[in-house]
C-alpha cells in the first residue's frame, strides 16, 4: 500500500475517494495530523501532511518517527515523499521535478532512529506485531544506506514524470538542513562543491525512519526557488508557497498516475 507525505490538500482529487481519516497515537507521540484513506482505481492511497493542516510544524519539530511508525501501523510499505526545494544545480529551474538518488545529512537536533540502543522502547515493540520482527535482540541498528531510495519506485516516478510531459531531473542530491532558517550564501556554495543539486529541510530522517522499519521509500521534489546567494536576491517564503501551488494540480496527477504503477 502506498503511503504520501506532502503538503495538506493533496489528497483532494477528482477520481480519487475518500474512505476514512484515521487518527493515531504511537510510542514515538502524535502524528502531524490524522492519516486520509482514500482509494483510486481499487488502490489504498493514505496521505500525510507533514507539517499538519494549517503548517503547524516547522521542519525540525515534525515528529518524523510518529508519521512514519502511524504508517507502518497502517501497513503502508512504499512511501512518495511530496516536498518542496532550493535549486543548487544551474540546470534545474524553479518550477522542476526532481527525483533524488542520493541524500547528504546536514540536520543536527533531530532524532533520527527507532533504535536507541539501551533506550529503546522495547515493550512497545514487543507489543506490536507489525515490528517486532525488526528489534528482537537488534536495540542497535545501523540500516545501509548505500542506495537509500527505491530504484523501482523511481524508476515509477520516472515514466509518470515522462507520461505526463512534466520538467524534471531524475538523479538528484538532496541535501537536507536543520533550518528553519534557509542557508546563507557560503553555505550554499560549499554544498554545492561538495555535490549537491537541492536543498530541503524534510528529507531527513523522514526517508531513514522509514528504512528502518523496511519500507520503500521515493523522494519527488519541486524547485521553488534558486537556492541562497544563486540569484543574488533575497528569499521569501512567499515564492515558496507560489510555486507550490502553481503546481498543485500537476502534483495531484503525478500522484495518481504514480500510484497505478
Ligand atoms: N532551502 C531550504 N529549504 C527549502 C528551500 C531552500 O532554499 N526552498 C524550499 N525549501
Amino acid at each position: 500500500m502506498l503511503g504520501v507525505i506532502g503538503g495538506s490538500g493533496l489528497y483532494k482529487i477528482e477520481g480519487l475517494k475518500l474512505i476514512d481519516e484515521v487518527e493515531l497515537n504511537t510510542p514515538w507521540g502524535k502524528p502531524s495530523d490524522k492519516y486520509i484513506i482514500t482509494e483510486y482505481k481499487g488502490n489504498k492511497i493514505i496521505f500525510l501532511p507533514r507539517h499538519g493542516r494549517g503548517h503547524l510544524y516547522p521542519p525540525h519539530l515534525i515528529n518524523y518517527r510518529a508519521n512514519i511508525w502511524g504508517f507502518r501501523k497502517l501497513e503502508v510499505n512504499k512511501i512518495l515523499s511530496v516536498s518542496a526545494v532550493g535549486g543548487i544545480n544551474e540546470n534545474y529551474k524553479p518550477g522542476d521535478f526532481v527525483i533524488s538518488y542520493q541524500f547528504l545529512d546536514f540536520t543536527k537536533t533531530r532524532a533520527s532512529t527507532f533504535f536507541e540502543g539501551i533506550y529503546t522502547k522495547e515493550d512497545d515493540y514487543i507489543k506490536d506485531d507489525l515490528v517486532s520482527q525488526y528489534l528482537k535482540d537488534k536495540r542497535v541498528v545501523h540500516i545501509d544506506v548505500s542506495d537509500p531510495f527505491c530504484p523501482e519506485l523511481r524508476n515509477s516516478l520516472e515514466n509518470s514524470l515522462k507520461k505526463l510531459g512534466f520538467s524534471y531531473h531524475k538523479n538528484g542530491v538532496y541535501v537536507a538542513t536543520e533550518g528553519p532558517r534557509l542557508e546563507t550564501a557560503a553555505e550554499i556554495k560549499a554544498l554545492k562543491t561538495i555535490g549537491a543539486d537541492i536543498v530541503g529541510m524534510t528529507l531527513v530522517p523522514e526517508i531513514v525512519l522509514a528504512r528502518e522499519l523496511g519500507m520503500h521509500f521515493a523522494s519527488v521534489s519541486v524547485v521553488t526557488n534558486l537556492a541562497a546567494g544563486i540569484k543574488g536576491e533575497k528569499l521569501t517564503s512567499e515564492e515558496v508557497i507560489e510555486m507550490m501551488e502553481r503546481k498543485t494540480e500537476e502534483i495531484k496527477k503525478l500522484i495518481l498516475d504514480f500510484s497505478e504503477n
